[in-house]
């Protein structure tokens, strides 16, 4: 095929052309319009690669469906930890039915377990109904795959790439909010935590550049979003390797004046490199959210240099401290993980320390998952699981506990909240969000979503507040 260009994104736009005329025939010859459904696993990240995913299939034809019995359905994985994996075989196991039911119907496996080569092996050899498999590096090249699957007699069609140094902008995405998107400011990793396959699958650090990101979040105001979180796996290192130097604190600040945005939040910062120059625009700037999740992993000096983290137990502590000396009203979470090889009781306790005294509003407790190919998986000192799991119930009930009292304080204040939805337990009720990332439930009408209104928090139910709509208050 000579006309097809080599330049990006007008050879994807080319093939998405191609495959119009094939999903219009299929659907002709269907007498219905042929489905989609795309399941994610996994991080932010993923959720927004599978937003680009479904923009390639709607625009070649397809139309959303909600349940896994669709025409065309890619699994787009996880490898963090190993349950991660365990949940996504399991129910590749189950996709031989449905294809069975309806052999027309393409399966597609993708994300950051299709990197890992045994992964790869064991769907060639159980699941030789899977279509199409690709990887994280080659994902904006969909439409591509796709059309070379349908012209093709190979069974599996499978394109991983090792990694890559290409950014592909300007693609089609279907984003599940209207008024909240992520923007991704940068791919990769080069941290290289010891317990962590994520450099492994998502490769080195690729920063874009501002204009692009910029350009892409007023296109995206244009279309009606509002808010919007910058994406990366490091923020603090965005920057790094553009031809004109910039860092993240001077991304947040020109993404505030340049932008119209009401709402930026940021994933995720490393506690290595978070400057006083961020912690300062973070103060000023009144369009960034009062909330950061600043993974901790372990509290213990002696683990966190086995873990490669770049900081100690004071380190976090005096940060937390600026943090909250700089903003008082901010929202902590964290990460931690729990069973790092060679973890010992005075490890763990340092951990709790750290929590007790960073008052966290949330953490996300993690057991530690052996990952192959990571320089943890071979350290000495495996914890047993009963200790593990004795440790994990500790922490889960020391975070709750000092949750509590960071949470109650907010109860009876009022607060500006972007309505995401309804609630799905309990009908009449809406769900919103707090600047600072916290929940609340109140009463209201669907016909709100999307508005920012003053909502004053009644109670607090744990990891929610319920709150009452102060409707004379509409603030947008
Ligand atoms: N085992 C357990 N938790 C892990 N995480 C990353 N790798 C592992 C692992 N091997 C956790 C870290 C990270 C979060 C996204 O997942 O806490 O911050
Ligand atoms: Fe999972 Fe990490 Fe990949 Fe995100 S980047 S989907 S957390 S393995």
């Amino acid at each position: 095929m000579s006309n097809i260009p080599e330049k990006e994104p007008e050879r994807q736009l080319c093939f998405m052309e191609l495959l119009k005329t094939i999903v219009k025939d299929a659907s002709l010859q269907k007498q219905r319009p042929l489905t989609y459904h795309v399941q994610t696993f996994g991080c932010q990240m993923n959720f927004k690669d599978s937003e680009k995913l479904a923009g390639v299939l709607e625009t070649i034809g397809y139309v959303p469906e909600e349940s896994e019995n669709a025409d065309i359905l890619i699994y787009n994985t996880c490898t963090v930890r190993e349950n991660a994996n365990t949940k996504v075989f399991g129910r590749i196991g189950y996709l031989g039915t449905l294809k069975a039911k309806n052999p027309d119907m393409l399966i597609a496996v993708c994300g950051c377990m299709m990197q890992e080569e045994h992964n790869v092996e064991k769907i060639k050899k159980s699941y030789g109904f899977v279509d199409l498999i690709f990887g994280t590096h080659n994902i904006y090249m969909l439409a591509e795959l796709l059309y070379e699957k349908l012209n093709s007699r190979k069974k599996t069609l499978i394109e991983i790439w090792d990694g890559t140094d290409r950014i592909v902008e300007d693609l089609p995405s279907a984003r599940k909010f209207d008024f909240k998107a992520g923007v991704n400011i940068m791919y990769g990793c080069n941290n290289f935590c010891t317990y962590c396959i994520v450099p492994y699958v998502r490769g080195r650090e690729r920063s874009r550049d501002p204009k692009d990101i910029i350009k892409e979040i007023n296109e995206l105001v244009d279309e009606g979003v509002s808010e919007i979180m910058l994406l990366g796996q490091n923020v603090n290192s965005y920057g790094k390797g553009l031809p004109e130097p910039i860092n993240f604190a001077e991304l947040l600040r020109k993404v505030c004046k340049e932008t119209k945005v009401h709402r930026i939040r940021f994933m995720t910062p490393h506690p290595k490199d978070l400057s006083d120059e961020l912690i300062e625009v973070m103060r000023t700037e009144e369009k960034l959210c009062p909330h950061i999740h600043l993974p901790l992993q372990s509290g213990s000096t002696a683990l966190l240099k086995k873990m490669n983290r770049h900081y100690t137990k004071e380190d976090y502590l005096r940060l937390v401290d600026r943090i909250k000396a700089a903003m008082p009203d901010i929202s902590l979470t964290t990460d931690i993980i729990v069973g790092f090889p060679g973890e010992t009781d005075e490890d763990f306790s340092d951990t709790l320390d750290v929590v007790r005294y960073c008052g966290f509003d949330s953490a996300f407790t993690f057991i530690y998952s052996k990952r192959n190919g990571t320089p943890a998986a071979s350290y000495d000192g495996q914890v047993p699981d009963n200790v593990v799991k004795r440790r994990f119930d500790e922490l889960l009930k020391v975070c709750r506990e000092v949750s509590e009292p960071s949470l109650m304080k907010r109860v009876g204040s009022t607060y500006e909240v972007l309505v995401e939805g309804v609630d799905e337990n309990e009908s009449g009720m809406l769900t919103g969000r707090l600047a600072n990332n916290l929940l609340v439930h109140f009463k209201g009408e669907p016909d709100l979503i999307g508005k920012y209104l003053n909502v004053r928090l009644t109670e607090c139910k744990g990891f929610y507040f319920l709150g009452d709509l102060l409707l004379d208050k509409f603030l947008q």
